[in-house]
């Protein structure tokens, strides 16, 4: 008889037991062509619940590879990081970044004032935010490690060289000399971490 089967709303077990549910109320005739479709629509879903399952799998395997790539490359810190360690205390590591992150700052400036032609001015950001004023001695003589100190003092000297140059309003010694100074950056970033 022409029994629609119910839409097939998730779960299986509902599914089978309609199916014997209508087997035991129709009683009669043959429903096996009718219980195969049903068995079918089951199995096609189970198969495309596994297959989502083992999609996720390998995404998640992706993912780890991923992470393996990134440790490889040094993009996450101390997992591959040879650079020296100051250990610093937590209120010095603070105090440093603020004060580097006011070196970056003078850079840009400098850079800026130099593009529209304000020499003097960029030669008196050079000095007052990277020079060896005394508040910056007093800061590179905390540090503990020699080397260091030395790399910080001669830094500021660099930086004391460039507000120098800049004096000149020769663009090209003023490049010169700014290259130089952000040599020390790059170089001490490669050596040392907080
Ligand atoms: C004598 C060493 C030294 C010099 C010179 C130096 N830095 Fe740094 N800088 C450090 C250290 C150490 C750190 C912390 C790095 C870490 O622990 O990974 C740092 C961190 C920084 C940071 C990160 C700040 C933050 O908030 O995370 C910036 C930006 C930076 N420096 C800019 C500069 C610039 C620009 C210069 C040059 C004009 C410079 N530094 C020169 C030692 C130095």
């Amino acid at each position: 008889m022409g029994v629609s089967p119910p839409r097939l709303r998730g779960w299986t077990g509902t599914t089978v037991a309609w199916m014997r549910r209508q087997n035991i109320v129709c009683g009669r005739g043959n429903n096996n062509d009718y219980l195969e479709r049903l068995n079918m629509i089951a199995f096609k879903r189970i198969t495309v619940l596994l297959a989502a399952v083992g999609a996720a799998a390998l995404a998640f395997a992706g993912d780890t590879k991923q992470t393996g790539t990134m440790q490889r490359h040094g993009m996450m810190p101390h997992a591959t990081d040879g650079r020296i360690s100051l250990g610093l205390p937590e209120q010095m590591k603070t105090h440093q970044l603020m004060n580097m992150r006011s070196h970056l700052e003078a850079i840009q400036n400098i850079i800026g004032l130099m593009e529209t032609g304000d020499f003097d001015k960029a030669s008196e950001v050079a000095h007052t935010r990277l020079g060896l004023t005394e508040d910056m001695k007093k800061m590179c003589s905390m540090f503990k490690n020699e080397e260091f100190r030395n790399l910080g003092f001669q830094f500021h000297n660099s930086a004391d060289a460039l507000s120098e140059t800049l004096k000149t309003k020769d663009m090209k010694k003023s490049l010169h000399a700014l290259q130089n100074t952000m040599g020390y950056c790059v170089r001490c970033h490669a050596t040392f971490r907080q």
